[in-house]
């Protein structure tokens, strides 16, 4: 008899994008006239930069012919040229030391941080911050590793560290043993960030409970702030304890074309249970090759694009769109009498709903009288009830007149 993995089983039914999708589809079908706005997924709008577009044809010009063909990438961890580009631009340039066969090119960070746990042992600790972006912790259910749904969305094994207005939507560290901490900045989705000395803490906890964290810097491309750390390994000691996950999705417009990468320093290690300490950089170099296969020489070619001094520029614009939009919004809302958080240095307002009114229904409330999609706190997890997210990735124009319909419900 086949026996299915149960893990699964213990899963929220539907993963919260897709539902979301389902449910403004069942209002489009039923009100095919409504004018909707989406700022809910965080999917960008605007095209990929000429830049990125050039090189890309280039790109396919060279697939063309025998002399410049590229079939599998070497060993599908990415080229040296895109990798060598990262480690210029998003590292040395801020002090921090990453070299480039530390780098794991990928198809995006989503993967990267759903698979990653595989290379770690069922019995940790898993600690999230909550609200959290759900694939952490479904990918964990998955494995195995988090106990049973309690029936409100938290798993008996995991440990949830609360991040609200009081504590900046920045956690205390844990009061129990943990292991595995997964941590987003700027978040997604509060559009907090953290500062050098709240990630140090971070840090220093890592090293001294022999912890590892695993850091999502998908979005440090919107922090306007120079102060703020785009990158884990702008704080010293960080090379021990942590994996960090970047993307071109929301940088540079790639959501549809994927493409982002993973580094794992060598300086890295987790035990066995004996207490052996083992490099993760094979490991997780081992698994990479053996699971996937690289991403398209093409795209990779248009990743390097981003970093050419015409691609910043572009991009430069287009984030600078996307956060003008996400400055609309946080005065519209604010002036509307809103509580709003984030949209300074994330493309993502996280925003408290009416007293009394909670997020699913705001949601429905938002759909129906105003035909705007965000996202509803609680879809992020227990304490994102009372909150609602929304995108600052759409048309300027298509973001006021959403400010204007929320005004008048
Ligand atoms: C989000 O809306 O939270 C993101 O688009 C999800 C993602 O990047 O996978």
């Amino acid at each position: 008899m086949i026996l299915v993995n149960e893990n699964f089983l213990k899963l929220k039914a539907g993963y919260l994008f897709p539902e979301i999708g389902r449910r403004v589809r069942v209002f489009a079908a039923e009100n095919p006239d409504a004018p909707i706005i989406k700022l809910g997924i965080g999917d960008v709008t605007e095209p990929l930069v000429p830049a990125v577009t050039k090189a890309m044809h280039t790109a396919v010009d060279e697939m063309a012919k025998k002399e410049t063909f590229h079939g599998y990438d070497d060993g599908g961890v990415g080229y040296e040229f895109l990798r060598e580009a990262i480690v210029q631009n998003d590292f040395k340039s801020r002090g921090a030391n990453v070299a480039s066969d530390e780098i794991f090119i990928s198809d995006g960070a989503k993967c990267d941080t759903g698979n990653m746990q595989e290379i770690f042992g069922l019995d940790n600790v898993v600690a999230v911050t909550d609200p959290v972006y759900p694939v952490y912790v479904d990918t964990n259910v998955m494995a195995g590793r988090t106990g049973e749904n309690d029936g409100k969305g938290r798993y008996g094994k995991m440990v949830y560290m609360p991040c609200t207005a009081e504590n900046n939507f920045v956690p205390e560290l844990p009061s129990q043993p943990v292991d595995m901490i997964y941590l987003c900045y700027p978040n997604n989705p509060t559009g907090a960030v953290a500062t050098k000395e709240q990630l140090k803490k971070w840090v220093d906890y890592a090293v001294e409970n022999k912890a590892i964290i695993l850091y999502d810097a998908a979005y440090e491309a919107f922090i306007r702030d120079d102060s703020i750390p785009h990158s884990i390994y702008e704080i010293e000691g960080a090379r021990k304890v942590a994996i960090e996950f970047r993307s071109f999705s929301k940088t540079a417009g790639f959501t549809g074309v994927r493409c982002g990468f993973t580094v794992v320093p060598k300086d890295l290690v987790a035990y066995t249970k004996s207490g052996q300490a083992q490099p993760l950089h094979p490991i997780w170099n081992r698994r990479h090759c053996t699971k996937f296969n690289g991403v398209s020489y093409i795209t990779q070619k248009g990743a390097e694009a981003v970093y050419s001094p015409e691609g910043k520029k572009q991009v430069k614009e287009v984030i600078n769109l996307y956060m003008s939009n996400a400055d609309t919004m946080r005065a519209a809302l604010t002036e509307q009498g809103y509580q709003v958080f984030g949209g300074e240095h994330a493309p993502y307002i996280w925003l408290k709903t009416p007293k009394g009114v909670d997020s699913w229904t705001f949601f429905d409330l938002l759909l129906n009288k105003a035909n705007v999609v965000g996202t509803p706190g609680a879809g992020f997890g227990a304490a994102g009830e009372g909150y609602f997210r929304l995108s600052a990735f759409n048309n300027p124009d298509k973001v006021k007149e959403a400010m204007q319909r929320i005004s008048k419900i």
